[in-house]
Parts: C-alpha cells; sequence; structure tokens
C-alpha cells in the first residue's frame, strides 16, 4: 500500500476532487437549467506528503492548473475534498482561511500577470507582510531584503523602487518567487513558472526553487508540459488525462519504466541525451477530446492502440506495479490497489 490516511507525513489528502464550470454563465446559467458544463477535474484522489515535491504533467486542458486552482482555494470543488492537516479546505473561515493564505503560496506562469503593475517591486513585497500583521516597518524591510536576497536580487536597492515593467521577466519571476515565499510558507504550487521565460534563464530560476525549497522544508506541486523539467525537479509524479490521474508514483520509475500507455507515448516524446539510444516517439491517434464531453469509461480509450471492449465500461481502478498507481484495464488483473 502506497499512502495511508492515519500516516503523520500527509499534508494533504485529496479524495474524489471534481470541478466542473457550468457553460452559460455560472450560477445564472445553472439556475436556469443548463445543464452543460465544462468537466475540468472528474475525480483525482492522491495524497501529498510533507517535504515531497510532487509533479503533474499532462497535456493541455487535462486540468493540472484546476486542480493548482481548487489546491489553493481559489474557488471550491464541485464535489469530493481536499484536507490539508486533517481540514476540509472549503470549511477554512477567517483566521484559519487566512492563516491557510500564508501557508499556501503561488507562482503563475505569467509573473506579469502576478504583479501589479502600479505597485513599485518595494511595495509588492511589503504588502503580504501588512496584511499579515508585520506592522513594523523596519522588520518588513529586514525581510524583504532577505527574501530577494535568498532568490539572488542583488543588491536589493537597485531593484526596489523598480516597477515590474522596468524589469525582465526573469527577474520579474525572481520577484514573484521572493513574494510568495516571504510569508515562510510549508507549501508552495508553481504552474508552469518558468515557460514564459527564456530558455537561457529558465535553470537558475528553477535551480533557486529547488534549492530554497529544499532548504525550508518545503511541500512543491510542480506543474508543467515538460517532463524533463518534472524529473529534474520531483520526487512524485501524477500523469493526468482529460481531469483524472492516469499514473502517479516515484519519478524515476514513472520516467523510466512508465505503465500507462498515455505515459508512454508522452514519455517517448522527452529527448534522449545519450546519441546510442534512440526514442520513437509513440503516436497517439486524433487530438485530446473535448472536456464537455468526456469519452465514458476510461478517457483515453479513443486514442489507445490497446483499448478493449471493457475500457469504455467504467474508470479503471487503481492498480499498483512496481510502487506505481496505474488506472488502466491492462493492469486489472485481481491486483487492484
Ligand atoms: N474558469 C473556467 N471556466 C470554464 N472552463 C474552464 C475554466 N478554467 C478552466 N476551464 C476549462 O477546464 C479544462 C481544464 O483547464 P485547465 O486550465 O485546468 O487545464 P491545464 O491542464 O492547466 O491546461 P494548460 O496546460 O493549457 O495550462 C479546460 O477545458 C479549460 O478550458
Ligand atoms: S484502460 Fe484501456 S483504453 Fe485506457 S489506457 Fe488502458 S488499455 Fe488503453
Ligand atoms: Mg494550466
Amino acid at each position: 500500500m502506497i499512502d495511508t490516511a492515519m500516516d503523520r507525513d500527509v499534508l494533504i489528502e485529496i479524495k474524489d476532487l471534481v470541478k466542473h464550470f457550468p457553460l452559460g454563465g455560472g450560477l445564472l446559467g445553472s439556475l436556469a437549467g443548463n445543464k452543460d458544463a465544462v468537466h475540468a477535474v472528474n475525480g483525482v484522489s492522491f495524497t501529498i506528503r510533507r517535504g515531497e515535491v510532487i509533479g503533474i504533467a499532462g497535456e493541455s486542458g487535462c486540468g493540472k492548473s484546476t486542480t493548482a486552482k481548487l489546491l489553493m482555494k481559489l474557488f471550491d470543488p464541485t464535489s469530493g475534498t481536499i484536507e490539508v492537516d486533517g481540514k476540509n479546505l472549503t470549511m477554512l473561515k477567517g483566521d484559519e482561511l487566512k492563516e491557510y493564505r500564508r501557508r499556501a503560496a503561488l507562482m503563475f506562469q505569467n509573473p506579469y500577470e502576478s504583479l501589479n503593475p502600479r505597485f513599485t517591486i518595494e511595495r509588492a513585497l511589503h504588502e503580504p507582510l501588512i496584511i499579515h500583521g508585520v506592522d513594523d516597518a523596519a522588520e518588513r524591510d529586514r525581510r524583504v531584503r532577505k527574501a530577494m536576497d535568498d532568490v539572488q536580487l542583488r543588491p536589493a536597492d537597485y531593484y526596489l523602487e523598480k516597477f515590474p515593467h522596468q524589469l525582465s521577466g526573469g527577474q520579474l519571476q525572481r520577484v514573484v518567487l521572493a513574494r510568495a515565499l516571504i510569508l515562510e510558507p510549508d507549501f508552495l504550487v508553481a504552474d508552469e513558472p518558468v515557460s514564459m521565460l527564456d530558455v537561457s534563464v529558465r535553470a537558475g530560476i528553477l535551480n533557486t526553487m529547488k534549492d530554497l525549497s529544499a532548504k525550508r522544508n518545503i511541500t512543491v506541486v510542480y506543474i508543467s508540459h515538460d517532463l524533463s523539467l518534472i524529473q529534474y525537479l520531483c520526487d512524485t509524479t501524477a500523469i493526468m488525462y482529460l481531469g483524472r490521474v492516469v499514473e502517479m508514483g516515484p519519478t524515476r520509475t514513472v520516467i523510466q519504466d512508465p505503465q500507462h500507455p498515455y505515459t508512454q507515448a508522452l514519455i517517448s516524446t522527452i529527448p534522449v541525451p545519450d546519441p546510442d539510444r534512440e526514442e520513437t516517439p509513440i503516436p497517439i491517434k486524433g487530438g485530446v477530446p473535448s472536456a464537455l464531453n468526456i469519452p465514458s469509461g476510461c478517457p483515453f480509450h479513443p486514442r489507445c492502440p490497446y483499448a478493449m471492449d471493457v475500457c469504455s465500461t467504467a474508470f479503471p481502478p487503481a492498480v499498483e506495479v512496481n510502487g506505481v498507481k496505474v488506472n488502466c484495464y491492462l493492469h486489472v488483473k485481481g491486483k487492484t490497489a
């Protein structure tokens, strides 16, 4: 067995998480009887342990960012639960919710959207401290300078009076990282944090993020299309397809010995640095179906080269193979996890 709910190392327990976005104007649409909805997340369950770095990968539209936003309580789930230290996130209100906002930090893809263009970097970094009651300006200044030093924005005085448009994307994402870490969170969700940046600055920012989170034992959920980055950064990898996690386990095993046909196809597209080894990309039939009309059973069945009759009946149960949980009927033979 991989996880137990009673495990004291468990920070976050996600159970049967569902998020549907009704079409035609949210609440008004539902009141008007509009039953169509985008099925962004369709029953995701997994456990996040303290200090773990989890990578979530999958094609565009498979529900990665929606899962991240649910984890940050930017909206509530349609059904299912997220428990943090045993407390249901949906129930958090007032001071408990404020404390969760301090503990859980978020980095988005686009640093320009994360920062108010009218605020100087100094104000952007002081703001979270003010919101969380650090009233002493000298103490705030000390913490801001320390955070800037940690993310290698040196000398701090050069950056403090600048506005976002006066900095490069890489410098700005370092400001976002400093702001994410300034309240000493124990949990960070990074949603494609370097995908919009020039390749030349990506490695530096990822290494800073990796070093700081390891030094402070921060639990990280790292979302990316790029499996080679996930391989470099993450202990555990979850592969999502159309709102479901279809394979999850230690990164090394998932990447070197993928069990799910979808994971196998994704992995086959990672460039291999060894000139003696050749990896031929496994073609997947057709495009990703619409999240408005998810295929029955295993949602991958219309594209899967191994699809059987059973595959369109119900979502396959999780089976454990070499320490990895995989949801695929090819592995269901009396060894359901
Ligand atoms: N606020 C919203 N209202 C309606 N539909 C939404 C909303 N947010 C996301 N969706 C839809 O939900 C599905 C999942 O979107 P999500 O952004 O979670 O995917 P993703 O895996 O992060 O994709 P990408 O790799 O392109 O960032 C998509 O079909 C998307 O169009
Ligand atoms: S359950 Fe069936 S359709 Fe889905 S990945 Fe496995 S073999 Fe393919
Ligand atoms: Mg996304």
